[in-house]
């Protein structure tokens, strides 16, 4: 500890949740030299992208895809003179997309002041990012970043001027909250203990997050607990993070509130499911140019993304076989005319494996090695843990890069397989995700969801958004496809106990 010498006085104001640090600029011995170590835990830069060359195709797809992202662009005229996040710092950790740099520009009209990085080493779209850099917002995201690039965008991102740390932060799958959360963890254990614990994780990416954590903690040993007063909340996307969120709850580590806006009908109902029966289709065609019609497809796991995922395979002449653990699920695959088996059964038959479950371990080295020649294996799931990689990257098959997100492994009986995306989610690695349309969508959820925050600043725990903004999220949206909604009569609002204007179902119907 000789040369880490701190003089560190905290002030937490509860009232207004503000916090003040004052620290001693550490002094570091480097050779002969005491040199000043740079205050901030990060390097200072603008924005971190691929090539800003790209802005004006980034710029012009946005333009194209504001009109159909009804929603987004009437929540910036109803915010435009109040703009309800301005004061609010704001990170985001979601897929770098045409459509997230509309929803950037969106939470920017409204205020934010906002910083971004992606959710995952492949769905940056590099021209999306690079219009955003041009517009002067600190973006740090590149299509195909290394898992300790990864990192340590989504810590540029969450790192605003004077290392202070967000307001409020839109997560897709948790891993900024994860990251603070860990960071807290590590410090708390170091404040109890004196040291910092031995890295035992066998698990890479989890070696690069503990690494960097440790970098952070050289810097400034107590920072994430410096930042965590100020956070408002955190806004979630999609089911895997509300699942860690939930699971945080369960085991009262939860830190700041947290919305979930997955489960918003309009969000979880369209997106994953008729963004995914568009989406998953246009990544298989675009990485392995195959002729869909006349395959047998299994796919694994019937929710939202599932059912979406099975009728698109099916929409386009493939035999659909669907695996499940849940009954109901199962239920409503065989009611659609799917056929239900169980993984192990039907490694034989498929030509297309496709995991939806959010699951792990779901396709393993042990099932790739007994599929048919040319099969093809792929993911939708949030992480890629739902295919065994590390295990297959391991084994003695044979790995030949056909181009990026494509690869082929030939085992040593000869037979091959493809595998898309390194397993990581294939609509938004080998092609750009969902349709702007079901986005907009989703996001006008996270806009609202932010807002709610931003105004509320309630008390830890996770929130659903009312059921009548969904209604209204919806309505936008209808307007858009030359859609006529009936109007109750007052006659028939009160013969069905709702009012003339929603919300029209109760809390608990599923859609
Ligand atoms: P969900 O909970 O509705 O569906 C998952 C289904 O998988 C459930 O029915 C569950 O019973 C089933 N399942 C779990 N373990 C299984 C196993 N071992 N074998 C077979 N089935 C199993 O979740 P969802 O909303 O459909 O989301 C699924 C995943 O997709 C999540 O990781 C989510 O975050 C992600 N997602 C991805 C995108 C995308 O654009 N790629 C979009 C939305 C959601
Ligand atoms: N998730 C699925 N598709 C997406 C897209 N186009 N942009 C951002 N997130 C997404």
């Amino acid at each position: 500890m000789g040369e880490h010498r701190y003089k560190r006085s905290i002030k937490i104001l509860r009232g207004n949740m503000r916090l003040q640090t004052t620290e001693k600029n550490k002094l570091v011995k480097t050779g002969n030299k005491m040199k000043k170590q740079s205050k901030s835990i990060v390097e200072s830069l603008p924005f971190k992208i691929k090539d800003i060359k790209l802005a004006k195709l980034g710029r012009d797809k946005i333009d194209i895809s504001e009109k159909e992202m009804p929603g987004l662009m009437e929540l910036r005229r109803k915010y435009s003179k109040s703009k309800p996040l301005k004061g609010f710092r704001l990170t985001g950790s979601l897929h770098m997309t045409i459509e997230t740099a509309i929803l950037i520009e969106t939470l920017k009209d409204l205020g934010a002041d906002v910083r971004w990085a992606s959710c995952n080493i492949f769905s940056t779209q590099d021209e999306a990012a690079a219009a955003i850099a041009k517009t002067k917002t600190p973006v740090f995201a590149w299509k195909g970043e290394t898992l300790e690039e990864y990192w340590d965008c989504t810590l540029q991102a969450l790192t605003f001027k004077n290392d202070l740390g967000p307001n409020l932060i839109v997560d897709d799958g948790g891993d900024a909250t994860l990251l603070i959360h860990k960071g807290y963890e590590l410090e708390n254990y170091f404040n109890k203990y004196g040291k910092l614990p031995k890295i035992t994780t066998k698990v890479d990416e989890e070696v690069v997050i503990e690494k960097l954590l440790r970098k952070v903690h050289k810097k400034n040993s107590n920072h994430w607990h410096s930042i965590i007063p100020d956070i408002i909340g955190v806004s979630e996307e999609t089911t895997t993070g509300v699942a860690r969120l939930q699971q945080m709850v369960e085991d009262a580590s939860l830190l700041f509130p947290a919305f979930n806006v997955n489960d918003a009908a309009t969000k979880s109902k369209f997106d994953n499911l008729y963004g995914c029966r568009e989406s998953l289709a246009d990544g298989i065609k675009r990485s392995t140019e195959i002729m869909l019609a006349g395959k047998t497809v299994v796919v694994c796991g019937y929710g939202d993304v599932g059912k979406g995922s099975a009728q698109s395979m099916k929409s386009y002449g493939c035999k659909v076989i669907v695996t499940e653990i849940d009954p109901i699920c199962a239920l409503q695959a065989a009611m659609e005319g799917f056929e239900v088996r169980r993984l192990e059964d039907v490694l034989d038959r498929g030509n297309i494996f496709v995991t939806t479950t959010g699951n792990k371990d779901i396709i393993t080295l042990k099932h790739m090695k007994k599929m048919k020649d040319q099969a093809i294996v792929c993911n939708i799931g949030h992480f890629d843990n739902e295919i065994q990689v590390d295990a297959l990257n391991k084994s003695s098959a044979k790995r030949d890069q056909i181009k990026p997100q494509l690869d082929r492994y030939t085992f040593k009986n000869g037979k091959q397989i493809f595998l898309l995306a390194e397993g990581r989610l294939v609509n938004l690695g080998c092609a750009t995700g969902h349709a702007s349309f079901v986005m907009s969508t989703s996001f006008s959820n996270q806009v609202l969801a932010q807002v709610f925050l931003a105004k509320n600043k309630p008390k830890t725990g996770i929130y659903d958004l009312p059921r009548k903004l969904d209604e209204e999220v919806a309505r936008i949206h209808l307007k858009h496809l030359d859609a006529d909604l009936t109007k109750l009569t007052k006659k028939q609002a009160d013969y069905i106990g709702v009012k003339i204007n929603g919300p029209y179902k109760k809390d608990e119907y599923r859609y």
